[in-house]
């Protein structure tokens, strides 16, 4: 269990470069600016994993000039903790920060029994959002996203409950997240004609998983809509995590959602990949993150790293050099 009054030491004092060398995004058509990179808190800050630890991970993110913090309401585990910890972060660290940072909430799946705390409709979506609110200590969030599509609610009342949101001032935006590209159209369509425009749309994307590429980003592109990549590193996979086994503590050793078999099969390509980031001078996290906003109706990056190391390993990334078309290709045939 976390403990709340575990403390760092010094009141924390946020770097005065923080914006020095991160880049921002316009996200879409909107005036809202995303870093590159963002924060996510879907592992690594549960109630099992030391505040200290999740503490000096927002603190560094923070100085890196990661504004935006990447949560939903059953990130945890157990569900809701993750929000618990960041309302413990965001008062002990960051509460003079409030203003320079973007917060995102989504509800979209399982939450709590019954017929009314999953999917899509109109109770499940605003009772969501206001136990996030409670577990997070905020009066409003940034952004609230529809986590899902739900096939047995009308996109109408989905979309409805996004608009009704950010007409309450709960929430600043209104985003979308795992909407294949006909949902989406429709999704967007319905929002622009309630006066709340989709912000953002959050899908998965990495290297081992392309499905974005061509219709999704395409409608983004030309409705303005920001996208918000997912799991850029596939859990890890894009990493030299697993090069040389399964180290005790990572992912595939805690989480039902990534399996040693999955690895093990991504491994041929995995190397490959280590070997053409080595020759450009980068990690492999590196290049996957460089490439996985390589095309700029990507906004950002949202990635997890449960150290320091890796928080800082990954920033790197933006500081690489552009893919030349040889290197695209040669990418390209690594993962063939
Ligand atoms: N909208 C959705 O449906 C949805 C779904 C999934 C995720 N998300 C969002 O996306 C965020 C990121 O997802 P993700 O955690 O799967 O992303 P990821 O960036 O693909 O994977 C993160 C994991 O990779 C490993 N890692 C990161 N940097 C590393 C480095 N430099 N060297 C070695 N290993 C490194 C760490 O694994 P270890 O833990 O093993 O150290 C870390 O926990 C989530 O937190 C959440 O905010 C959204």
């Amino acid at each position: 269990m976390a403990d709340p009054t575990a403390s760092l030491g010094d009141a924390y004092q946020a770097a005065p470069d923080r914006y020095a060398t991160m880049q921002y995004r316009r996200t879409g058509k909107s005036g809202l600016l995303l870093p590159a990179l963002s924060l996510g808190f879907w592992h690594n800050f549960g109630a099992e994993v030391p505040l200290d630890r999740q503490r000096a991970i927002v603190r560094r993110a923070f100085d890196l000039g990661i504004t935006h913090l990447d949560l939903a309401n059953n990130y945890g585990p157990p569900p809701g903790s993750a929000e618990e910890n960041v309302a413990r972060i965001l008062e002990l660290d960051l509460r003079l920060h409030r203003d320079e940072i973007i917060i995102s909430t989504k509800a979209g799946y399982g939450m709590w029994p019954g017929p009314y705390g999953d999917f899509g409709s109109r109770k499940y979506m605003l009772a969501s959002l206001d136990q996030s609110l409670k577990r997070l200590g905020l009066d409003y969030v940034d952004i609230f996203y529809s986590h899902r599509p739900d096939p047995a609610t009308p996109i109408e009342e989905t979309m409805g409950a996004l608009d009704t949101a950010v007409r309450q001032g709960k929430a600043l935006y209104a985003g979308i997240s795992n909407y294949g590209p006909v949902e989406a159209k429709h999704a967007i369509d319905v929002l622009r004609g309630l006066g709340t425009p989709v912000l953002i749309h959050q899908p998965s994307y990495s290297m081992l998983n392309r499905w974005i590429e061509g219709r999704l980003l395409d409608v983004l592109g030309t409705e303005g809509v920001g996208c918000i990549v997912f799991s850029p590193l596939a859990q890890g996979q894009l990493t030299d995590r697993y090069l040389n086994g399964i180290p005790a503590g990572s992912r595939v050793t805690h989480s039902g959602f990534l399996t040693e078999d999955t690895v093990a099969q991504n491994l041929p390509r995995i190397r490959a990949l280590n070997e053409i980031a080595a020759r450009r001078g980068q990690t492999l996290a590196q290049m996957a993150l460089a490439w996985a906003i390589r095309d700029q109706r990507v906004t950002s990056a949202v990635i997890g790293a449960s150290s320091v190391q890796q928080l800082e390993d990954n920033v790197k990334a933006l500081g690489g050099a552009a893919f030349g078309p040889d290197e695209l290709a040669e990418i390209d045939a690594a993962l063939a």
